[in-house]
């Protein structure tokens, strides 16, 4: 079905334009004015910015963890995405220790190909180097299309993976061409403060933030660049939440290390003073690394429109209040670590940023989507309005009111962090491949219709004046 969406603005990472799009066969095929095509279907865009569909390169659908599973799995947790703007997520793949590699990526699969309503892919965990994961890496490259490794500095005892082993993925990856990515926290002296509070009586879940101080986030942080930089690899440092990590990546940039960093909406909006709200309801803002001091979020501001952090994931990990986070009540390291944001992600980042003046529009869709697309080899199939790109695109209203609410949202979990905060700015409607997913507001996909993505392998990133090759 071939449609033509005229009236609307179009926004990239580098331009914003008035101009009609036409889209056949799933692609964008003409950019121009007065567009027409044979039993074209008009889609009216007039007062809304067109632009190319979120990349939540950061998200845990259907997890397990902390002896539950997470409360949106790819059906649930893909459909809020899509209300949300966002047309591609990028799923973190569990390993564990001895197991094939290939199994663990048939499990994702599994959990996701018949309930993925947009497009999805994954990146792989990485908790062990040995001859068998060595030997097993090129055919993830080379025939999954993972081309992103994770290694946890942090939980130790369930996901952390030692320097050794971080080190060695470096390594590794540079040679394969893999970006490898890091939840940067010292999980070991993360361990001692958290049995020191516990011996202490200390178990609200403030404590889940005073045991995992900022100190221990930048020092991780400096490690993993240090290691990258030694290793002449490529490092991209994942939820990124306060000034001494972004100081840590900015360093590392300096010195011409390969350093790439996310930051959250989460640690933005929300702070610290949020795990102190009675009646155990702290907990539902237990995550880590944890929400920071207030003043921390100018630095991430200044980190975001500087160029230091240069994506804007969610880090989706949400867990039920009943029943979920309430497993923690007592003893805050019970509860389980993560938050309901793959819905809210465009919606704050352009009401807070673009609409408070922190950031452009075009460097809004560089952050949400664009640069994404370039760091984890989907560029230029996903992550822009160009033609030949997938016309995976959002429609939307920049001057609609609206508040966050658990009432509203559309995420399987009981509540949501933003809770009462007003926003401007919505999506309207949102295609992937040129079929809508939401349209006017309302759910129009089918769970099981996202395709898995393989991707590039990691390169330096195309740059703005790199011609393009679809
Ligand atoms: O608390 C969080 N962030 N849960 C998800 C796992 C992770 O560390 O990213
Ligand atoms: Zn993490
Ligand atoms: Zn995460």
């Amino acid at each position: 079905m071939k449609k033509i969406i005229k009236n609307g603005t179009i926004v990239t990472a580098a331009d914003t334009y008035q101009a009609e799009l036409l889209i056949e066969d799933g692609k964008i095929t003409q950019i121009g004015s007065n567009l027409s095509a044979a039993g074209a279907e008009i889609v009216d865009a007039k007062g809304c910015l067109v632009f190319p569909g979120g990349i939540d390169p950061h998200t845990h659908l259907d997890m397990p963890f902390g002896g539950t599973v997470t409360k949106d799995d790819f059906e649930t947790g893909t459909i809020a995405a899509a209300f949300g703007g966002t047309t591609t997520v990028i799923d973190f793949c569990l390993t564990n220790k001895g197991e094939p590699l290939k199994n663990a990526i048939q499990t994702w699969h599994e959990k996701a190909n018949r309930k993925a309503a947009i497009d999805y892919s994954f990146h792989l965990m990485i908790s062990e180097i040995n001859d068998d994961v060595l030997n097993e890496l090129p055919q993830v490259i080379n025939e999954e299309g993972i081309t992103s490794f994770k290694v946890f500095m942090a939980y130790k005892n369930v996901f952390q993976a030692d320097d050794e082993t971080l080190f060695r993925t470096f390594v590794t990856a540079k040679e394969l061409g893999a970006l490898v990515m890091v939840h940067a926290e010292n999980g070991d002296v993360i361990d001692y403060l958290t049995k020191k509070a516990l011996e202490e009586g200390n178990t609200d879940p403030i404590y889940h933030a005073l045991t995992r101080p900022p100190e221990l986030e930048g020092e991780a942080t400096g490690r993993a660049a240090r290691f990258a930089g030694l290793a002449g690899s490529q490092l991209y440092v994942v939820h990124v939440s306060c000034a001494d990590a972004a100081n840590r990546i900015a360093e590392a940039r300096s010195k011409g290390y390969e350093v790439w960093g996310e930051t959250c909406p989460q640690y933005l909006v929300l702070d610290q003073s949020y795990l102190e709200k009675p009646n155990f309801e702290g907990a539902k803002y237990v995550w880590s690394p944890p929400l920071r001091e207030k003043w921390n979020q100018e630095a991430l501001w200044h980190a975001l429109r500087s160029g230091t952090l240069q994506t804007f994931g969610s880090d989706q990990c949400s867990f039920d209040f009943k029943g979920q986070k309430e497993l923690g009540f007592g003893d805050f390291t019970k509860i389980p670590n993560g938050g309901p944001m793959i819905e809210d992600r465009l919606t704050i980042l352009f009401s807070e940023g673009v609409k408070k003046g922190r950031i452009s529009l075009n460097q809004f869709v560089d952050l949400t989507s664009t640069r994404a697309a370039k760091l984890f080899g989907l560029f230029p199939k996903k992550g822009t309005v160009a033609i030949g790109a997938d016309a995976d695109l959002v429609i939307f209203d920049p001057n609609a009111e609206r508040v966050i609410s658990a009432e509203t949202h559309h995420m399987a979990v009981d509540y949501n962090a933003f809770e009462g905060m007003k926003v401007t700015g919505e999506p309207i409607s949102v295609m992937v491949r040129g079929e809508f997913v939401v349209r006017d507001k309302q759910f129009v996909g089918k769970p099981g219709s996202g395709q898995y993505l393989k991707r590039a392998k990691y390169n330096t990133p195309i740059t703005e004046n790199e011609t393009m090759s679809i």
